[in-house]
């Protein structure tokens, strides 16, 4: 398993690949993976010749107060894990590769990046979308594999490939859940016995809102009401939001008419979560 740290071998091996017909897909992802990040590999590996995992903590989409040092890094276990999942190579370039001395441009998208987890991370979607799109044009690939975990972060890339025509076809995979409909997350080994029982209730009250969606609801706000007080039931929980968006532009919506996300933030004693799903699309 090759890990590549320089923007000039990548592109080497990358065009050698494309001479020879493969196709290519590419999984961006900030390292320390896991399950999650290994089915994105796994569906890339089953739809591409050729798949590149890339591994960057991205420092411009951490705010001033959030800490880029202590996030998580274990570039063994990534490799372990990108090969097993069946990737080609691992991208991981040191900082001063991807923002040299001197880099000052940026890529932002409006309107779907002020909402939702945008509300209170206003520069966060500016520098995701910054370094996918340096990716893509790194990369090249012909497919690019995002979770439908992080919604939010999946419609603003779509949104920059749509307005800046970047030839590549973002792909959304679905949320990987435990057994009994946790979403995983890095976030979860975080979670007290008690908290883990405890956040539950995130899953639970996204299967009350589709339940109601199915009989026909069409309410955003009775669905929201039920929603809160199913979550409010549980103590240790406290609701960051609870939403439901036009699935595409993430703006709020009052009747469902078409598809629709309901994403929602809640936080078990310290921990926040965040899980989701699309109706109807
Ligand atoms: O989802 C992530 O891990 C990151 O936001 C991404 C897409 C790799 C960009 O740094």
């Amino acid at each position: 398993m090759k890990l590549i740290t320089t923007i000039k071998e990548i592109r080497e091996i990358v065009s050698e690949w494309k001479k020879a017909g493969k196709t290519v897909g590419l999984v961006p992802t900030m390292g320390y993976l896991h399950e999650g990040h290994q089915s994105l590999i796994r569906q890339a590996h089953a739809e591409n010749d050729k798949v590149v995992v890339s591994v960057f903590v991205n420092p411009t989409q951490f705010s001033a107060n959030e800490d880029l040092s202590s996030y998580p890094r274990d570039i063994e276990n990534d490799l372990e894990k990108s090969h097993e999942a069946g990737a080609s190579l691992i991208f991981h370039p040191e900082v001063s590769e991807m923002y040299p001395d001197g880099f000052n441009t940026y890529i932002e998208a409006f309107g779907v990046t002020e909402v939702l987890e945008g509300a209170s991370r206003p520069t966060h979607f500016r520098g995701v979308t910054t370094v996918v799109g340096k990716l893509f044009n790194i990369v090249q690939p012909d497919r690019a594999y995002f979770g439908q975990k992080d919604a939010q972060q999946a419609a603003v890339i779509e949104q920059m490939v749509r307005d800046l025509n970047f030839p590549v076809k973002v792909v959304c995979c679905p949320i990987i859940r435990e057994e009994d409909g946790l979403a995983k997350s890095s976030r979860n080994v975080y979670l007290s016995e008690e908290e883990r029982e405890a956040a539950l209730v995130l899953s639970q009250s996204l299967k009350l809102a589709k339940k109601m969606l199915e009989q026909g609801e069409k309410s955003a706000e009775k669905i929201k009401q039920t929603m809160t007080e199913k979550i409010q039931q549980e103590p240790l929980a406290e609701i960051d939001y609870i939403k439901i968006v036009d699935h595409r532009s993430l703006q709020d919506v009052a009747v469902i008419e078409a598809a629709v996300l309901i994403p929602i933030a809640v936080r078990i004693g310290n921990t926040r979560l965040i899980d989701n799903f699309v109706f109807g699309e």
